[in-house]
């Protein structure tokens, strides 16, 4: 018989289990994704316990403390530590979000944390971004004007056409949203993305920016924009709270009303 090569980057088993130290009284165990492409071997889950009574409340205040201390191979993305940066989306628990604003203290148990889904892996927790920024690049993520600007000021805008960019601007392109979107799982070369997509309207409903036109003739493709099919994992991860399902019915909605108009 043939033998039978298991792919790379596709099975997990279990690997090495660190203990806390012999006196911990509050100890938590965190099973953590691992995959390092220099080896040659298989994904594999690692087990660290920790101490809680020496660590902070967040995934990531654990995460750190077991690199830091207990095992510095592990290789994770994290920046601002505070919601900004959008660095250290991963799933945690099952739910696509950002370590350092996810409290521990609200659920019980063992915290599993894996890569976000469905994306190509660079090492351990680390995802390849390559493809979804250059997604982000190609809806043209700036203001684009033609007319003149004016000749003492800035462009101004009122303060409620400023307030139409709320639930848009505060987007960090931590990816949680597209990855836990069954579309994009399937079709991530030619859809966009909820996370894309959100960029796609701010930029459409940015009173100053003159080339809204161009931008929807862009969108209204069956792939781009028409895979969307209302699914609402997006939203419903959103760890900024925000509403990509609802910016991508916007969009629709100014394309059939420019259809009709
Ligand atoms: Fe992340 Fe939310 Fe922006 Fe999606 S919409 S990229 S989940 S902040
Ligand atoms: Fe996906 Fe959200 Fe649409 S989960 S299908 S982008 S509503």
């Amino acid at each position: 018989m043939a033998e039978f090569t298991l792919p790379k980057n596709s099975v997990v088993c279990q690997g090495k289990t660190f203990k806390a130290p012999s006196d911990a009284k509050n100890i938590r165990r965190f099973e953590i994704y691992r995959w390092d492409p220099d080896t040659g071997d298989n994904p594999h889950i690692d087990v660290y316990e920790l101490d809680m009574d020496h660590c902070g409340p967040m995934v990531l205040d654990a995460m750190i403390k077991i690199k830091n201390e207990i095992d510095s191979t592990l290789s994770f993305r994290r920046s601002c530590r505070e919601g900004v940066c959008g660095s250290c989306a991963m799933n945690i628990n099952g739910k696509n979000t950002l370590a350092c604003t996810h409290d521990m203290n609200l659920f019980m148990g063992p915290i599993k944390i894996y890569p976000l889904p469905h994306m190509a892996v660079v090492k351990d927790l680390v995802p390849d971004m390559t493809h979804f920024y250059a997604q982000y690049a190609s809806i043209k993520p700036w203001i684009e004007t033609q007319s003149s600007p004016p000749a003492d000021t800035e462009r101004l805008q009122s303060k409620e056409d400023r307030a139409k960019l709320d639930g848009l601007y505060e987007c960090v392109l931590c990816a949680c949203c597209s990855t836990s979107c069954p579309s994009y799982w399937w079709n991530s070369e030619r859809y966009l993305g909820p996370a894309v997509l959100l960029q796609a309207y701010r930029w459409i409903a940015d009173s100053r920016d003159e080339n809204t036109g161009e931008r929807l003739d862009e969108l209204e493709d069956p792939f781009k924009l028409y895979r969307c099919h209302t699914i609402m994992n997006c939203t419903d991860t959103c760890p900024k709270n925000l509403n990509p399902a609802k910016a991508i019915a916007e969009i629709k909605k100014l394309l059939v009303e420019r259809k009709l108009g």
